[in-house]
């Protein structure tokens, strides 16, 4: 296949081990540029603690204008150690970074699909009964209200102070959400588990009668109600019953995290963050990991997913990004394993996995 036009990319490494973990996306996608003959810019451009560095600002001007020029956003991962975020460098990192860039574009949807491959089941931290029918969930997070922009504060002397975080959801962003997932689950097995909290929150109540509304135009899908309480249980005593996942901003966040562990890690995991017109930004959910950080042993896949995800969402690239699922595949399937996901199997460098990987997206097209 023969593509001419540029695309162009910025790459937003951040801290941690984001910037190493980027290295080894970027060496894939040259490698899928090669292969299937693209052409990919890079443009880099600093966030997080890394920026404050250089431009004391965690989301500088020069960064705004990178990913708005550009056609996709890369992303590393931001935020410093637990122990220094009182440290400027650090002090609310994350919300002047990841929740500034999402809040620049209006990011409302979120996907964080979570898969646990079948070479590394002894990795899973459920019983081999319990994922035995396979896990393969999509978790489809609202991105852009609720809990995380409402108005906050925190007022009255020490010993009689008052903090408040208010919760509030638009109709028409539920909406919004609530079509992507079932445009999702259409393309799996048509199934979305709805998780709100609607016996007590009004935004809860409001979200399950505009999901339920949506849904009367899939009627080729399933829809399900489930409390978030009892989601959180569910999910771990029957994960492979679970499609599409569709959660408001908080329980997503909450929920996401708990069922990545049964990726057997959450370096394994690729997210992408969607707006209306289609502009992404992809991350890998593992964080930016500052205790390991530099040592050479951060899971890259997690990033190399994210990019495969580009591929598909921002450019329409679904050969290329099965070719790299395939790739990561094959490489577990070799038995090379990074700290996070050891099970006894050959243990790899941050480089050396990126590199497998890499190699076998050529075997993998030879192959084919
Ligand atoms: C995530 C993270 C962020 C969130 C933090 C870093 C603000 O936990 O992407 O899930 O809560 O959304
Ligand atoms: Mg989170």
């Amino acid at each position: 296949m023969k593509n001419s036009s540029v695309k162009k990319i910025a790459v937003l490494a951040g801290d941690g081990i984001g910037p190493e973990i980027m290295v080894e996306a970027l060496k894939v996608l040259r490698k899928i540029e090669e292969i299937f003959e693209h052409k990919f810019e890079f443009i880099e451009g600093l966030i997080g603690g890394s920026a404050w560095e250089k431009y004391g600002e965690h989301f500088p001007k020069e960064t705004v204008a990178i990913a708005e020029s550009s056609e996709a956003i890369l992303f590393g991962s931001v935020g410093g150690p637990i122990d220094k975020q009182m440290e400027p460098k650090w002090k609310n990192c994350e919300t002047n970074s990841i929740l500034a860039i999402r809040k620049k574009f209006n990011f409302n949807v979120n996907l964080r699909p979570v898969k646990l491959y079948s070479a590394l089941k002894n990795s899973c931290v459920l019983r081999a009964d319990i994922v035995e029918k396979g896990i393969d969930m999509l978790c489809v997070r609202e991105l852009s209200q609720d809990v995380y922009f409402g108005k906050h504060d925190t007022s009255g002397d020490v010993g009689s102070r008052h903090a408040f975080d208010e919760m509030s959801y638009d109709e028409k962003v539920i909406e919004a959400i609530a079509h992507a997932a079932f445009k999702a689950a259409q393309l799996r097995k048509k199934k979305v588990t709805s998780v709100d909290k609607a016996n007590v929150l009004n935004c809860s109540k409001l979200w399950r009668e505009v999901v339920t509304g949506v849904a009367k135009n899939y009627p080729d899908c399933v829809l399900e109600h489930v409390l978030v309480d009892n989601m959180s249980m569910q999910v771990i005593r029957r994960p492979g019953d679970f499609d599409v996942i569709l959660m408001p901003n908080m329980f997503g966040d909450i929920i996401s995290d708990e069922v990545s562990v049964f990726a057997g890690s959450l370096g394994m995991l690729p997210s992408a963050s969607l707006n209306a017109q289609g502009f992404g930004l992809y991350e890998p959910s593992s964080g930016s990991a500052p205790d390991i950080a530099g040592k050479g042993v951060a899971n890259p896949i997690g990033q190399i997913l994210s990019a495969a995800m580009m591929l598909k969402f921002s450019f329409g690239m679904n050969r290329e990004h099965d070719a790299i699922v395939n790739a990561v595949e094959k490489t577990l399937m070799d038995g090379f394993r990074t700290g996070d996901i050891a099970d006894g199997g050959k243990f790899v460098s941050t480089n050396e996995m990126g590199t497998r990987i890499a190699e076998n997206l050529v075997k993998e097209l030879l192959r084919g």
